[in-house]
């Protein structure tokens, strides 16, 4: 669920706070996480669904959708 936060990971070394496109590259892994996994022939939705909104929370605080989950 987070191989998209893999070409991040430089990230958690910065002594400074991270940038506004940072933040956002952090926020979109989960959208990057399922569209790597369905370039690499994972075709099953609910697992890519499951993917995708493994941040959400039933509160609406989650991300990237800010929706409860499923
Ligand atoms: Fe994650």
């Amino acid at each position: 669920m987070n191989i998209g936060m893999f070409e991040l990971q430089q990230l958690q070394a910065l002594e400074r706070p991270l940038v506004d496109a940072q933040q956002e590259a952090i926020r979109n892994h989960c959208e990057r996480s399922a569209a790597m996994l369905r370039e690499h022939g994972m075709s099953s939705e609910p697992w890519l669904d499951i993917v995708q909104d493994h941040h959400e929370r039933p509160d609406d605080s989650g991300y990237p959708a800010h929706m409860p989950s499923r």
